[in-house]
C-alpha cells in the first residue's frame, strides 16, 4: 500500500521511516507546509516531495494518507482525505475544540472511507496483552485500571503554546487507553491538575504539568490516570489491571534486561527507553499494520474517529472537574 505522509516534523519523520520499513507499505510522497522540512525528509527517504496537499489527495498512486501535521490542521485534512476517497490515519488529537470535531464528524458521516486515529498505545504488545488477559477472563472481573504516564522531560515553550493543554495533548492518550482497558465507557470524571514543575510558565500559558484523574464506569469500575511532564528516571509508561482473580501489569521498557549487583546496589538496570519514538516503536509499526489490514479487509479501523471524539470529551469533562472542583458526569459534556 502506497501511503503519503503529511507533516514532516518530529513524528512525521518517524512515520515516514516506518512506512519504508513496514513489509506492507511504501512511502508514496511527503508534504509539509514548511518546504525545507518536506525536502529534507523526501531526500532522506528517496521520494519526491509534493508541492501542495491537493496534489497528494488527487494522486492516483497514493492509496492512503497519514496525517502528522500540527494539530490545528487535522480535521481539515481528514475531511479532504475522505472527500478524495483516501483512507486516512491521523495523529491525535482530532482537534482541540469539540465543536470542530463534531462538525468534522458530520462532514464525513455516511462515508465508508476508513479514518483511524493515532492512539498508538493500544498497539503496544504489553498493553494489548494486558487487555487480552482481561478479555480471556484471566484476572476475573476487572475492578481497577491504573495508568501511569510521565514524560522524561519538559518540551520547549513553543510546544506548549500550540499543544492545547496537558489533558487535550498528553492525557488524551490515557483517556483512550482507559476506555480500551475498561472495555466500557466512563460516565464520571474527577480530576486535579497542578503546576509543580514550572509554575511560572504553566501559569502564564494557563496550562498544567501534573495531573491525577479518576474515571468511573456505570457499573463502578474505576480507573486512575496519573501524569507528569517530567520524570527524573525517564519515560514512565505503565498499566496495571486488577480483577477478582488477579492482576496484570504492562511495564516500562529498557534497552536490555541486564541487572547489576554490587555492594552499593541490587538489581541495577539500564534506564528506560527515552521517549515515545523508542518506547512505542513496535506499537507504531503495529498501528500501521492495523490500518492496512482494515483497508484491505474493508472493516472499520480498530481505533476510529469516534474513539478520538470520546477521548476529547473525557478531556473536557476533566477540565470542567478541575475548574469546578467536583466530579463531572460525562453526559454534561455531550
Ligand atoms: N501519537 C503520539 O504519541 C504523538 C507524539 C507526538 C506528536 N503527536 C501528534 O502529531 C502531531 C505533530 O506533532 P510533532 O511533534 O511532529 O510536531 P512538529 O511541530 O514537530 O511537526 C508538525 C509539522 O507539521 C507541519 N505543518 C503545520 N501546518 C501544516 C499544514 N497546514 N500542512 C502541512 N504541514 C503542516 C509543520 O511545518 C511541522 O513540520 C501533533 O498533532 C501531535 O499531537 C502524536
Amino acid at each position: 500500500m502506497r501511503i503519503a505522509v503529511l507533516g514532516c516534523g518530529r513524528i512525521g519523520r518517524m512515520h515516514a521511516a516506518n512506512l519504508l520499513r513496514h513489509a506492507d507499505t511504501s512511502l508514496a510522497t511527503v508534504y509539509d507546509i514548511h518546504e525545507p522540512s518536506a525536502q529534507e525528509v523526501a531526500s532522506a527517504m528517496g521520494v519526491a516531495a509534493a508541492g501542495a496537499p491537493e496534489e497528494v489527495f488527487a494522486a492516483a498512486d497514493v492509496d492512503a494518507v497519514l496525517v502528522a501535521t500540527a494539530t490545528e490542521t487535522h480535521a481539515d485534512y481528514i475531511e479532504m482525505a475522505v472527500a478524495a476517497g483516501k483512507p486516512v490515519l491521523c495523529e491525535k488529537p482530532i482537534d482541540l475544540d469539540l465543536a470542530r470535531v463534531n462538525r468534522c464528524a458530520e462532514t464525513i458521516a455516511g462515508s465508508d472511507i476508513p479514518v483511524q486515529i493515532g492512539f498508538n498505545r493500544r498497539f503496544d504488545p504489553g498493553h494489548r496483552s494486558a487487555r487480552e488477559a482481561v478479555a480471556k477472563g484471566e484476572i476475573g472481573d476487572l475492578h481497577q485500571v491504573i495508568i501511569t504516564s510521565r514524560d522524561p522531560e519538559m518540551p520547549p515553550r513553543a510546544y506548549y503554546e500550540v499543544a492545547g493543554g496537558l489533558l487535550r495533548d498528553m492525557t488524551i492518550h490515557d483517556f483512550d487507553l482507559a476506555r480500551y482497558m475498561l472495555g466500557d465507557e466512563p460516565v464520571e470524571v474527577l480530576a486535579v491538575a497542578d503546576r509543580l514543575i514550572d509554575p511560572a510558565l504553566m501559569s502564564e500559558l494557563d496550562d498544567h504539568d501534573t495531573a491525577m484523574i479518576i474515571l468511573r464506569t456505570a457499573d463502578g469500575k474505576q480507573c486512575h490516570i496519573n501524569n507528569s511532564r517530567t520524570a527524573a528516571y525517564g519515560y514512565d509508561q505503565r498499566v496495571e489491571l486488577m480483577g477478582t482473580r488477579g492482576m496484570v501489569v504492562s511495564d516500562n521498557r529498557r534497552r536490555h534486561e541486564l541487572r547489576q549487583y554490587s555492594a552499593a546496589e541490587t538489581e541495577g538496570a539500564a534506564p528506560y527507553l527515552y521517549f515515545f519514538i523508542e518506547r512505542y516503536q513496535e506499537a507504531f509499526m503495529a498501528e500501521i499494520g492495523a490500518f492496512v489490514t482494515s483497508i484491505k479487509a474493508g472493516t472499520p479501523p480498530e481505533v476510529g474517529f469516534e474513539d478520538g471524539r470520546r477521548a476529547l470529551i473525557l478531556a473536557e469533562a476533566a477540565y470542567r472537574s478541575i475548574k469546578e472542583r467536583r466530579a463531572v458526569r460525562v453526559e454534561e459534556i455531550q
